[in-house]
């Protein structure tokens, strides 16, 4: 048993690490030098975009998150979200910025989105210190990313080289919101099927979804696992039951839809490994959470379970998949624009 243990990590490990040089592309990157650094599928990214046209991007981005963080923790969770609504639909682009006009229909309003989704305003706070500092220059998609970043980064997580480049779309899809992001009381086949879409794997299937060791959940996004799991008016039996019992007394029957709780309960505001701990004891607060442990797909327990006992391994991984979420059919070049605005096309 102890050999097959030791197996297995040994395998998870060899196949972590070398994807994890991916992540971290070195710091020796040279202009058009050849070194095929950011080839296959980095779609012309590049993290020393803004060297020239803006170099102090990082450090306004860094500064306005600081601030919106101190006032409301909760922010971090917020942009991180902010960054993955983004990317699944339609790729990387800040669509989901875009109000309603007469010829937009915003992806505010879609049913994973709508009194849910936050952070729109330090986006906009961003984007005015860098019109001041540098107009018409950083794309809203890559300050939706900067801000995701720089959200892990001041919550104690990982950092990692961040490709730029990104245009911004004239155009956002309500539907592509409603059908391409996941809902939390999806199966694990549900999931892998909705990342498989996206050009993600099982691996940053459960990296990502280590995202949920921070920010909160509506009463609404996980009410069905309290009280009618499968339609039998029973509770989830993978629920640990104090923590059952407490999530009840947040989330009565009947109201209380917008109440919130912590998705990671043992460190809400912290990017950390917990969120797998709490998976493997039954602790998981949404049903896409927990099915990550019973869902039983062999690769994904395996992953849980390596992310629970390895930070590191984990922040190694969250930063590769990041880079891998974030490379989601950008618009480069001279497709797209850089918007004067984020929440409307110029
Ligand atoms: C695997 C599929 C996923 C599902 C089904 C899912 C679902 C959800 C739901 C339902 C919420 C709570 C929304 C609410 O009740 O208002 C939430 C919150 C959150 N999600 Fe996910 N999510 C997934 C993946 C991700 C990924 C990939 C990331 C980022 C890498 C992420 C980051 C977050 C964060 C940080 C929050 C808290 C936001 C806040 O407090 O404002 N999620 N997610």
């Amino acid at each position: 048993m102890a050999f097959f243990k030791f197996t297995i990590s040994f395998m998870l490990l060899a196949l972590l690490s070398a994807r994890f040089s991916l992540a971290h592309p070195g710091i020796g990157f040279g202009w058009g030098g050849g070194s095929g650094q950011f080839g296959g599928g980095f779609h012309g990214l590049f993290p020393q975009f803004y060297q020239f046209s803006c170099p102090q991007v990082d450090d306004i981005v860094i500064s306005v998150l600081q601030k919106a963080i101190a006032k409301e923790p909760r922010t971090a969770a917020s942009l991180l979200r902010l960054h993955f609504h983004d990317c699944f639909v339609q790729g990387c682009d800040a669509s989901v910025l875009l109000d309603d006009t007469a010829t937009i229909v915003s992806e505010k309003n879609s049913l994973p989105n709508k009194n849910s989704l936050r952070g729109f305003e330090v986006i906009d706070e961003i984007k005015a210190k860098l019109e001041e500092a540098c107009p018409h220059t950083v794309s809203c998609a890559d300050i939706v990313a900067l801000a995701a970043r720089g959200s892990i980064v001041l919550s104690g997580g990982p950092s990692w080289e961040l490709p730029l480049g990104r245009k911004d779309s004239k155009t956002a899809s309500l539907s592509g919101s409603n059908n391409n992001i996941p809902p939390p009381n999806s199966t694990i086949q549900k999931l892998i099927t909705s990342f498989k879409r996206q050009g993600l794997d099982e691996v940053d299937l459960v990296a990502l979804s280590g995202g949920h060791t921070i920010g909160v959940a509506r009463c609404v996004s996980f009410k069905q696992r309290l009280y009618n799991q499968n339609g039998n008016n029973q509770p989830d039996q993978t629920l640990e039951r104090t923590y059952y019992y407490g999530l009840k007394s947040v989330c009565p029957r009947t109201g209380g839809d917008n109440n919130i709780t912590p998705l990671d309960f043992a460190s809400t505001v912290k990017f950390d490994n917990t969120y797998f701990q709490l998976i493997l004891l039954g602790k998981g607060l949404l049903n896409s959470d927990e099915v990550l442990l019973t869902g039983n797909v062999g690769n994904i327990v395996k992953l849980v379970e390596t992310f629970a006992v390895d930070e590191e391994l984990f922040f190694n991984q969250f930063a590769q998949s990041m880079v891998k979420m974030g490379n989601i059919n950008p618009l480069t070049g001279f497709n797209g624009e850089v918007r004067k605005n984020c929440r409307r096309v110029n």
